[in-house]
């Protein structure tokens, strides 16, 4: 082979590698199988190998990170990655409804209904069709440059396909999460290893992300959903509609994206998901709700701190009641004593629950806890399960003493 045909059958290999890990990422659906694909892949190694001088960060064969020690740069957000107001109930969505409907004074309007997952924002830049930084929140203003480590996620498109009608420019933020498959597997290793565990997949996503070393990344199966498109040229007044072209272009969208055109459809897609996300791959707590056109969403405006076009709705932690038996003390790693519950086995987000954390001596003091005493225990967002308060003797009403 001449050189030429060399670099030619490079930028094929290449072009094509990006669809085939398209296809299995994202789409989930492989139209070669992995042996195949391993080979194409060995090609290209080896023909990258004898051509550096055609070296591309966004190559298929940089997914697999490398040993250098990433030394994160600061960097100064574009447009500054807000926090959105929490509610807790229904009430506060339905007056949220109304604020929308007041500050447009009576336009039609829908709001596009998302879910709200559980990891850490994180802020994508794409010229010509290349990945070229991807930046944490940071304190909203400014983040870490984590572009070595995010390379490695394999749904994150690093090329998009040729021909596309993406902008040249733009930015396309979302959530890198840990799902439960590949958390479970790390802490898993992690205790063969006596290492410390990680609390839940947030955490082990955010330590991951951090990581100095992107090969690490690489090997913990991160994932990730892109929930909102910035910049001059995307498509159109839709948010949800330029989520849909972001979705043609590669990116993982979730499926689970919905318009409401009442209050009403909104309630029914919280109520759908509350259940529903118990079967999802991936931590969710709550949906987020957001004026869908983007004209409306300036005419709104912003409060200090998050935009009045959008509000997060916080899923209540699952709960259960049982009894305690018996209040062991385990002596971590670094010699914290830790009161543990020993209870009654109960189902609790589908999984049968006998252990449950106490955290401390003064936690344990003020729950006025005694053996046989009916206790409510919740899983939050960590994932060891916790007392929260003793569970009235009727059975009828929980009384949460704090
Ligand atoms: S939109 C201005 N959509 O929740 C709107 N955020 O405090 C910016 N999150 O920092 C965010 N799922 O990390 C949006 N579907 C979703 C989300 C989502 C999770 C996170 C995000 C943000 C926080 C809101």
């Amino acid at each position: 082979m001449y050189p030429m045909d060399e670099k030619a059958r490079i930028m094929q290999l290449r072009d094509e590698l990006h669809q085939h890990n398209y296809r299995y990422y994202v789409e989930n659906s492989p139209v070669i199988s992995d042996q195949e694909f391993d080979f194409l892949m060995h090609e290209l190694q080896a023909l990258e190998a004898k051509h550096p001088e055609l070296f591309d960060a966004n190559s298929p064969t940089q997914r697999v990170g490398s040993d250098l020690n990433n030394e994160f740069e600061t960097v100064v957000h574009t447009r500054p990655m807000l926090s959105l107001g929490n509610t807790y109930n229904r009430q506060e969505v339905a007056d949220f409804w109304k604020r929308v409907s007041d500050g447009l004074m009576g336009a039609p309007f829908q709001i596009c209904c998302e879910l709200k997952f559980d990891g850490l924002s994180i802020s994508l830049h794409y010229e010509d069709g290349c990945l070229t930084r991807a930046v944490t929140r940071g304190d909203g203003t400014q983040g870490d440059d984590v572009t070595a480590n995010v390379r490695t996620i394999r749904s994150i498109p690093l090329q998009l396909p040729k021909g596309g009608d993406w902008p040249g420019q733009f930015e396309i933020r979302g959530e890198i999460l840990m799902p439960w498959a590949s958390f479970e597997r790390l802490n898993a290793e992690r205790e063969q290893a006596g290492e410390p565990l990680f609390a839940n997949p947030r955490n082990a996503a955010s330590g991951t992300l951090k990581s100095k070393n992107s090969s690490t990344v690489a090997q913990r199966g991160l994932d990730a959903y892109l929930y909102y498109l910035l910049g001059d040229g995307i498509p159109g007044d839709g948010h949800y509609q330029n989520l849909e072209a972001a979705a043609r272009w590669g990116f993982q969208v979730s499926k689970s994206m919905t318009l409401a055109d009442t209050l009403d459809d909104v309630f029914a897609f919280i109520d759908y998901w509350d259940k529903e996300r118990r079967n999802l791959p991936v931590a969710t707590d709550g949906v987020v709700l957001k004026v869908n056109s983007l004209a409306q969403q300036k005419s709104l405006g912003m409060t200090a701190k998050s935009p009045r076009w959008a509000i997060a709705y916080k899923f209540q932690a699952e709960q259960a009641e049982t009894t305690l038996r018996q209040v062991v003390f385990q002596v971590g790693r670094t010699g914290a004593v830790t009161p543990v519950a020993n209870m009654d086995p109960v189902q609790l987000a589908g999984t049968q629950v006998r252990r449950a954390t106490l955290h401390n001596a003064d936690v344990m003091a003020s729950l006025d806890l005694h053996y046989g005493d009916h206790v409510l225990v919740e899983k939050g967002g960590e994932i060891i399960p916790k007392i929260v308060g003793k569970a009235e003797a009727d059975n009828s009403k929980f009384k949460i003493q704090k």
